[in-house]
């Protein structure tokens, strides 16, 4: 068989090791030959590919980032996308794809399996909200440097008697900042799943400060206070339809220093939390989701998705992938108020 790899949406720490181990097996074990689409969706749409073979995923296994390049592409946005890309698979003689991506990537690839393209996908984003998956490759990496930036921020925010306020990402799912502030033992946690109450923010800072400590809260780009000021800066959309980060953060550190008297602080860790080599645990996840995948590619099982469950790899329908929005729920919130002041 023919097989065409891409990587689509936000980048994650870990695709390489994907990308690595569809190779490694799909060459080795079974003898098919493969090709690297550049951009996500666009290398299809646009015929635009790459080498891909071992010489050239050796030495890629600790690599952040992806040999293959990503991008937002949405061919069912595009006019005539779908032929294009039906058309480019032909006249390239590729038999198969496996899609490497987030929810719109593998929403994408839901609809093509329905139209006659045999997809198999992989599950990934740092955000940690797909449903269908119990982890996605990136969020232990992301949650790592997270808290060794939180671990960092207490030193500085004591020395200085300032509150620091930490955004991380997740515009619709809390999970990085409830396993990052868990993790480095932040004050007060907000996301997006729960509306806070800026009064019990500042009375939480106010506790801290009586205890000679410095406050650090975790706040997800998401999240929102209950009165609603914030609609305007949340999501907010650059001209390339991308979120703004930082909105929220800052918004907070301002409004804690003009309630509290008391110097604040945004940090706002960004795209430093999608780049870089992965964890041990993220390169794991992402070689056993790369093996399972060439192991379905090769038994002709399209339309599905790996995902992991429990401590074994599974596959389940495409469609599945992209139901659910996998969000924290409350009680695992609850737990973490403990913490909180
Ligand atoms: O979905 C992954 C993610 O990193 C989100 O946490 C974040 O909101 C978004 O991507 C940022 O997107 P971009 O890289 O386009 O700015």
């Amino acid at each position: 068989m023919r097989i065409g790899v891409l990587t689509g949406g936000g980048d994650c720490p870990g695709l390489n090791a994907v990308i690595r181990a569809v190779v490694r097996k799909g060459v080795g074990t079974y003898g098919h030959e493969f090709v690297g689409f550049r951009d996500g969706w666009k290398g299809p749409l646009e015929g635009i590919t790459r080498p891909l073979g071992i010489p050239e995923v050796r030495g890629i296994l600790p690599r952040g980032g992806t040999i293959l390049g990503s991008s937002r592409t949405n061919p069912f946005k595009i006019e005539n996308g779908v032929e294009r890309i039906k058309q480019n698979l032909a006249d390239m003689g590729v038999d198969a794809l496996v899609a490497i991506g987030g929810e719109d990537t593998l929403g994408v690839a839901t609809k093509l399996t329905e139209l006659g393209v045999n997809v198999v996908g992989v599950p990934k984003t740092i955000d940690n909200d797909l449903g269908a998956t119990d982890f996605t490759f990136g969020f232990d990496t992301a949650v790592n440097i997270a808290m060794e930036a939180i671990d960092r921020l207490h030193t500085t925010a004591e020395s200085h008697h300032r509150t620091v306020v930490v955004e991380v990402m997740g515009r619709h799912a809390g999970w990085i900042a409830l396993h990052a502030g868990l993790a480095g033992g932040a004050n007060v946690i907000l996301l997006p799943e729960q509306k806070f109450d800026l009064d019990k923010v500042v009375e939480h800072v106010e506790t801290r400060f009586k205890t000679n400590y410095s406050p650090i809260i975790v706040i997800s780009e998401g999240a929102m206070p209950t009165d609603g000021d914030m609609i305007t800066l949340n999501g907010e959309l650059d001209a390339f339809g991308h979120v703004r980060l930082g909105g929220i953060g800052n918004w907070l550190a301002d409004q804690l220093e003009k309630r509290t008297g008391k110097e604040a602080r945004a940090v706002v860790l960004g795209h430093t939390q999608r780049g870089g080599t992965p964890t041990a645990f993220d390169r794991v996840l992402a070689t056993r989701f790369g093996l399972h995948a060439i192991d379905a590619v090769h038994e002709g099982d399209f339309g599905k998705m790996v995902a992991l469950r429990s401590t074994d790899i599974v596959r389940v329908p495409l469609a599945e992938a992209t139901r659910e929005l996998k969000t924290v729920p409350l009680h695992r919130y609850t737990e973490a108020e403990a913490f909180f002041g």
